[in-house]
């Protein structure tokens, strides 16, 4: 038999889980068609792909100077792919900017990977594309956990967000294709699964064509549904929206024994003001309600949050609004970012932005303060013992895992310890992970 060499590919994955998710979709679509292989070396790659993310600026400006440095370095015959959100918002600006780019691919049309491949300087950012009954092929970046995703596009309005305009308009996934993925997932050795979604709570208002007749009224319904899977044994899910946190949700996060007991609340702004013309749908007050009925139901739990200071408009008083709801919550993990102007965004034309130094100032007095917060919850972790669920080989007989609260984990140990879950007893607490013994 002849041997076959496989291709290389090189991908670079920013943004999202939702990207993470996307470029394992890509692999497997690939290798519908091709045999590849993931390299490091860009230099010996035959196809190279950035999976691109637009929520902020930065990114999407390095972005054409990294395709040069990609386009001298590639081997000769090497295509040059450019996909996800900001494939989709820019467009055949793409390619009319950057020439070498052989196709541009658009966040939402990712199973059509090999049909952009064989078709020169090929553009295909449709936006109202309907992939939620699409069957990808199979490829994980580790077999021990799952990423599987449950609605496609979002149909928030946030005036900040220039998501909607690169993903589209929210559908959800018939469940029998989801149940028969994270089925597939947990045959193949997952234990756990991370549910994938722009606003996973907003699940069931709106299926694509391929729908049955039974389908999950919401996303408690779903939980409910893929909590009956055997051999899975652990749920996460991201992102859950505030506004459709209600009770039946919150009793179903609380009491069933598969759902992590973590979740991510993002916040935004913690000004009522400001959260209207973000429009986001809840007030300073709603948020901190649901956040202590979080509290009082699962008080083990974590809550992490994003924040975004800046917005247009945003006073002092607003600011401090934001910094009370951070002394209330005492958010186990923040990720939290100055406010950036995007295109084909409300908020881009509001005339009230806030200066850069402003705002850089407010962002650094929110993250120290942060820091704070974290230092002692961290440091109150010392001795409690914590379920981890263990999934990465380390360097120097180290291996990680994560708590049931999404803690970071790590232990001595070695390729035994791989995809099992172990108690393990803290004796070390720094602001990002825990140190800790198998007892
Ligand atoms: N500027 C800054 N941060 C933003 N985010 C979304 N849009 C913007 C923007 N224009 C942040 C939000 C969101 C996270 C993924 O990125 O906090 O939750
Ligand atoms: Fe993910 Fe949003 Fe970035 Fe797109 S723009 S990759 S959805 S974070």
């Amino acid at each position: 038999m002849p041997e076959i060499t496989p291709k290389k590919l090189f991908i670079e994955t920013l943004g999202c889980a939702m990207n993470q998710r996307d470029s394992e979709h890509m692999i497997a679509e690939l290798n519908r068609e091709d045999t590849y292989e993931l390299t490091d070396h860009l230099n010996e790659a035959d196809l190279i792909l950035i999976n691109t993310c637009s929520v902020r600026e930065k990114p999407v400006s390095k972005l054409f100077s990294e395709i040069g440095i990609f386009n001298k370095h590639r081997k000769e015959g090497a295509k040059i792919g450019v996909c996800g959100c900001t494939a989709s918002h820019l467009g055949d600006e793409v390619i009319r900017r950057a020439p070498s780019v052989d196709f541009v691919l658009g966040a939402r049309n990712v199973s059509r990977i090999n049909e952009v491949l064989h078709r020169p300087h090929a553009v295909e950012v449709d936006i109202d594309y309907d992939e939620s009954t699409y069957a990808f092929g199979e490829y994980r970046n580790t077999p021990l956990k799952a990423m599987v995703n449950i609605t496609i596009g979002c149909d928030k309005s946030c005036t900040y967000c220039i998501v909607p305009h690169t993903r589209g308009e929210e559908i959800s996934i018939p469940h029998a294709l989801i149940v028969r993925e994270i089925t597939k997932a947990v045959r193949n050795g997952a234990r756990e699964v991370m549910l994938l979604g722009q606003n996973v709570n907003g699940y069931g208002r709106r299926f694509g064509a391929g729908a049955g007749e039974d389908e999950p009224r919401d996303f408690t319904e779903l939980l409910l549904v893929i909590s009956r899977i055997d051999g899975l044994e652990r749920i996460r899910f991201q992102s859950p929206h505030p506004l459709h946190m209600d009770d039946a949700f919150l009793h179903e996060f609380a009491t069933n024994p598969k759902i992590c007991k973590q979740i991510h609340v993002p916040l935004q702004s913690g000004s009522t003001r400001i959260l209207r013309a973000m429009k986001r749908g809840y007030t300073q007050e709603n948020f901190l309600e649901r956040c202590a009925k979080i509290r009082q139901l699962v008080p083990e739990a974590t809550i992490s949050t994003d924040v975004i200071v800046g917005f247009p408009g945003e006073s002092e008083e607003d600011f401090e609004a934001t910094m009370e709801v951070l002394e209330a919550v005492r958010f186990d993990q923040m990720f939290s970012f100055k406010y950036s102007p995007r295109p084909l965004t409300e908020a881009a034309e509001f005339t009230t932005q806030v200066e850069d130094a402003v705002a850089g100032e407010r962002l650094r007095r929110l993250q120290a303060r942060h820091n704070e917060i974290l230092d002692e919850v961290m440091g109150a972790q010392m001795g409690r013992v914590h379920r981890v669920y263990f999934d990465e080989l380390k360097s120097g007989g180290r291996i990680a895992g994560r708590a049931d609260d999404g803690k970071l984990v790590f232990v001595e140990g070695s390729e035994e310890l791989l995809g099992q879950i172990r108690d393990v007893e803290i004796t070390r607490t720094s602001r990002a992970a825990l140190d800790g013994r198998v007892v």
